[in-house]
């Protein structure tokens, strides 16, 4: 069975140093984790190499939190997967709803990224999910469809991770319900046609709903926002418990 990915998605938080006070706090709290599970750390651009450096010899991925679809040119602002690579990134978040909503990314432009990516080795998380009027409106499964579909278009779903992030549900504390967020997730296992895809959720993810997630038949993992940014409170995700069943 795949493991389980925990990716803490810092944002626009963290300078170089306080990454590597991150680093030092963490890396103990984290050192006995069961094997079945990765856990990622997507820090700005500017903090990527001291973290990557701070947790060389860990078990700990970095994924950067966007990134473009050439390898070089002159697209100011932006950053390419062999700049990534260098530094030891493994993973690329595209699509996330922020970017989505501040810069407008179309699901064209998301795809291009998440091409772009895998091409260069970066395993893509690619973040979909429907706003709170969209849900409202009962078209919450249309708008996810949508951006699945044209999202994980000509990729090899074996090297990519989806993240189903409720909009609604980011950064505002209201998690979407464990019942409501597997339901999703399994239609979009469905919609991407292949079985082992790794399926995350993300959205004011705590400690204390951790485990209930993580319980869920078509939950393989979570992307968390606010919660990644104290190391005590992500490493008690990633050290999330489920209860064994009979
Ligand atoms: P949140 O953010 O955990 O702070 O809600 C999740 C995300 O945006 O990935």
């Amino acid at each position: 069975m795949a493991k389980a990915v925990i990716a803490g998605n810092w944002k626009m938080h963290m300078t170089c140093a306080e990454a590597r006070a991150f680093a030092e706090a963490f890396l103990p709290l984290v050192a006995d984790l069961p094997s079945d599970r990765e856990v990622i750390l997507a820090p700005p651009f500017t903090a990527i190499a001291a973290l990557s450096e701070a947790l060389s010899g860990s078990a700990i991925k970095i994924s950067s939190q966007n990134v473009h679809w050439d390898g070089s040119g002159a697209y100011t602002g932006m950053i390419s997967a062999p700049m990534l690579l260098e530094h030891g990134v493994t993973h690329a978040i595209v699509g996330h709803s922020e970017p989505r909503k501040y810069y407008s990314e179309t699901d064209e432009q998301i795809n291009h990224r998440a091409r772009a990516a895998q091409e260069a080795g970066l395993i893509p998380i690619l973040c979909v999910g429907e706003s709170d009027a969209q849900r409202e409106s009962g078209e919450a499964e249309r708008v996810i469809r949508r951006q699945v579909e044209q999202g994980v278009d000509g990729l090899d779903p074996a090297a990519l991770v989806v993240a189903y992030e409720p909009i609604w549900a980011i950064g505002t504390g209201k998690t979407c319900a464990a019942a409501e967020a597997n339901r999703i997730c399994a239609l979009i296992r469905g919609w991407v046609g292949f079985p082992e895809i790794t399926i995350q959720y993300g959205g004011s993810v705590k400690a204390d709903n951790i485990d209930q997630l993580m319980a869920q038949s078509d939950i393989d993992g979570v992307l968390v926002g606010g919660a990644s940014l104290d190391p005590a409170g992500f490493a008690r995700i990633a050290g999330y418990q489920v209860p064994v069943t009979a």
